[in-house]
């Protein structure tokens, strides 16, 4: 496995191609996904944003990523803003892997907490599974959030509990 934190001009495509194959992501979603890396490769870390990228020893394609940043405007909480895997690699620890790194490099920074938004539709109870395994706590539920029925479920972790 390879890990890399550098946005490169390659991974405008990667990053597209591999949130469009977990079949997750709609067609506005993959504009987002793409845009944080555009943006990134423009304006470095005047971004806010930083990456974590999984790739095979090889460097072809990516097997999974994580995009996050510190919250403009608090003291040391940081946004999980996006996290992937490829279909074929799912369920064999690297989500865990990637967040955990994720973790670990806002920590780093002088990070305390680490939030994550996601939905509270069906589709996304295996994500929400996913961040409860991993610490994460349910913090917050905005009811009909997205649309009418689908809340948005935000997660939080403390970095520094021991
Ligand atoms: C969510 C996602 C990043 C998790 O990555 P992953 O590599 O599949 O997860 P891992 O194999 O590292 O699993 C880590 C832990 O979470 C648990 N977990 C993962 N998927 C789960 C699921 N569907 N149901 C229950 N638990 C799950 C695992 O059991 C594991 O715990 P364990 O160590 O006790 O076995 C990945 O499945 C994915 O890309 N999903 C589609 C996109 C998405 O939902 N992104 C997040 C929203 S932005």
């Amino acid at each position: 496995m390879h890990w890399r934190t550098r946005a490169e001009e390659g991974d405008l495509k990667a990053v597209r191609e591999l949130v469009t194959a977990t079949g997750f992501f709609d067609a506005a979603e993959q504009d987002l996904a793409v845009e944080l890396v555009d943006e990134t490769l423009a304006r470095g870390a005047d971004s806010g944003y930083e990456f974590l990228f999984a790739q095979n020893e090889q460097n072809a394609g990516l097997l999974g990523y994580a995009c996050f940043g510190r919250i403009p405007a608090t003291a040391s909480s940081y946004d999980l803003y996006w996290i992937a895997v490829a279909p074929g690699e799912q369920g064999k620890g690297l989500g865990a892997k990637l967040l955990e790194k994720a973790e670990t490099l806002c920590r780093e920074q002088g990070g305390t907490r680490m939030f994550v938004d996601t939905a509270g539709r069906s589709q996304y109870s295996p994500t929400r599974a996913f961040y409860e395994r991993m610490g994460y706590e349910k913090a917050a539920v905005l009811d009909d959030f997205y649309a009418e029925g689908d809340a948005k479920v935000i997660y939080a972790k403390s970095l520094t509990a021991k």
